[in-house]
């Protein structure tokens, strides 16, 4: 066995964050954990790899206690969440300096280095900082380091958050090389599609393990799904009848017809040839669209296609270099305090205050979008109930898992309620089921007339918005219904491709 774990315990204060975990991963196995958000994955991790002691129990990996792996670190591989990038080293030199740390031979990191730059679409960027990378190359260019050297277990925390579906694909094509070359890989993820490409998955909730099998046991029985699977084993509120049926089932209104609501349809967002450019390189390339007023608008691309500069410009943060933009009836060139006033925005990166409590939180940004004083605790008591966190009011923003951040943010961002949200990755990293919940939150919005901006790179959520624009290298590549896209990428014999199949194949024509 090349990672054994026993009655592995970690408490924090009066919280089991892992509890009482035996688990044996056998040579060459890719093992796949999944679970809710804040269920123990990354603490699992962390013991395993050394960084951090049990409170009590002992996993050894290599034969070696998990306290004292000195002698097999060269070993072991990990990338953990927040892997350590240099952001004023070059995406080469960060390479580099992970391949001299591991002590990889000359020819060898130039054999692996052109692999993965090829792998990650990353070879036309080798000279840039990592610092000016967007979200997605940046995790990709963790990948990159964690992957450089071959080492013979291979720890990996959400490797993929943010990261596009045709990276994902080559990512995991990388893996089964790893694992065919008999690497022991664990890896924690959030996409259930990647599970089911494990030999075998560990369901985790708050801290225990629930089950551990083959994807097609664990399934087995249910008629379902992975994600249903995993989605009523985390939900504990729900009773069984009201357990979500399949994914469909964030339902909503079917959206009003632009025909008969002509009077209030008009755009609430309109780029006209809009352009951004670093020095040479043309990042937002003669964009021009328009999103009418309560749509639910998802802007998709692949990572590094432009999405955060061109939302960035939207919301007033960034000036174009050329061409015209218009928010919520405002230029984002000449006004951009009115946008703001405008607007709701919620970055990638989103920006809570992590030593702040929730409530402290919403008061902060209550404050910044100058709310009187009985609207603001109207507010604030609308932010709480809708979030679902009012018995979370005096936690600090920094313990709340995923889901609750998430939710947290998106409240603070629409506060001062207003007609048009910009949502940027708002889901990435988070379990399926609170996914699930904060698209109620986005359809009540758009009821409620709200006009919603959002990338994501999941194509679940890309099917629920009302139309799709599809940018890669900074151009429009498509846009249309979802309905749309797959239509008339259907085959000759009528078979509808998948959005995924859809977006991958859109991306492969403009490359050849
Ligand atoms: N300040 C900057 N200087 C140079 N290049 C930049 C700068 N900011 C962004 N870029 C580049 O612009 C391109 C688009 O980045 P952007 O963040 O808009 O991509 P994205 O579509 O949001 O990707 P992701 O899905 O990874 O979030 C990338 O190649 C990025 O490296
Ligand atoms: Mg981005």
């Amino acid at each position: 066995m090349t990672v054994i774990a026993h009655n592995l315990t970690r408490r924090f204060g009066d919280l089991t964050a892992v509890d009482s975990l035996s688990l044996s991963i056998s040579e060459g196995e890719l093992f796949g954990l999944v679970g809710s958000d804040g269920a123990g994955k990354t603490t699992i991790l962390r013991m395993l790899t050394g960084v951090m002691d049990p409170s009590s129990g002992e996993a050894r990996i290599l034969g070696h206690p998990s306290v004292n792996l000195a002698p097999v670190r060269g070993d072991i591989g990990y990338m953990s969440q927040r892997f350590g990038l240099y952001p004023d080293l070059t995406v080469g030199e960060n390479i580099r300096f992970y391949a001299d740390l591991f002590g990889v031979a000359d020819a060898e990191r130039r054999r692996r280095t052109e692999e993965l730059l090829s792998f990650s679409a990353m070879a036309p960027f080798v000279g840039r900082q990592a610092g000016r990378l967007s979200g997605g190359m940046k995790q990709k260019l963790g990948l990159c380091c964690a992957l450089i050297h071959q080492p013979r277990v291979l720890f990996l925390d959400e490797p993929t958050n943010g990261v596009d579906p045709l990276s994902r694909r080559d990512f995991w094509r990388i893996l089964r090389d790893l694992r065919a070359a008999g690497v022991t890989i664990l890896v924690a993820t959030a996409y259930l599609d990647e599970a089911e490409r494990c030999d075998r998955v560990g369901l985790l909730h708050q801290g225990r393990l629930l089950a551990c099998d083959t994807p097609e046991k664990l399934t087995n029985g249910w008629s379902s799904s992975l994600e249903e699977l995993v989605i009523s084993s985390i939900d504990d509120h729900a009773p069984p009848a009201s357990k979500p049926g399949h994914r469909g089932s964030v339902r909503r209104q079917p959206p009003p017809s632009p025909a008969a609501e002509g009077h209030n349809r008009l755009p609430s967002v309109t780029l006209n040839g809009l352009t951004k450019r670093f020095g040479e390189f043309v990042a937002v390339d003669d964009i021009s669209l328009s999103v009418p007023a309560g749509q639910i608008f998802g802007f998709l691309g692949p990572n590094g296609a432009g999405k955060s500069t061109t939302i960035r410009m939207l919301c007033g943060i960034l000036s174009p270099s050329s061409g015209r933009g218009r928010v919520a009836g405002f230029d984002i060139a000449t006004e951009p305090e009115r946008i703001k006033e405008n607007i709701g925005y919620m970055s990638q990166r989103f920006s809570l205050y992590e030593e702040l409590t929730v409530e402290e939180n919403i008061a902060f940004y209550a404050g910044v979008y100058r709310l009187a004083a009985d609207k603001r605790r109207e507010r604030s008591e609308w932010v709480i109930e809708m979030a679902g966190l009012s018995e979370r009011r005096g936690s600090r923003a920094g313990e709340l898992s995923g889901g609750w951040r998430q939710r947290l943010a998106l409240g603070c961002a629409i506060l001062h309620e207003p007609p048009i949200v910009f949502l940027d990755e708002p889901t990435s990293g988070v379990d399926p089921l609170s996914r699930r919940k904060f698209w109620e939150l986005i359809y009540s919005l758009a009821r409620g007339g709200v006009t919603v901006f959002v990338t994501t790179h999941y194509m679940d959520e890309a099917e629920y918005c009302d139309r799709l624009a599809l940018i890669y290298r900074g151009r429009l590549v498509a846009i249309g219904t979802p309905d749309e896209m797959k239509r008339e990428r259907a085959t000759a014999g009528g078979k509808v491709p998948s959005l995924e199949d859809v977006f991958i194949g859109l991306i492969e024509e403009q490359d050849s």
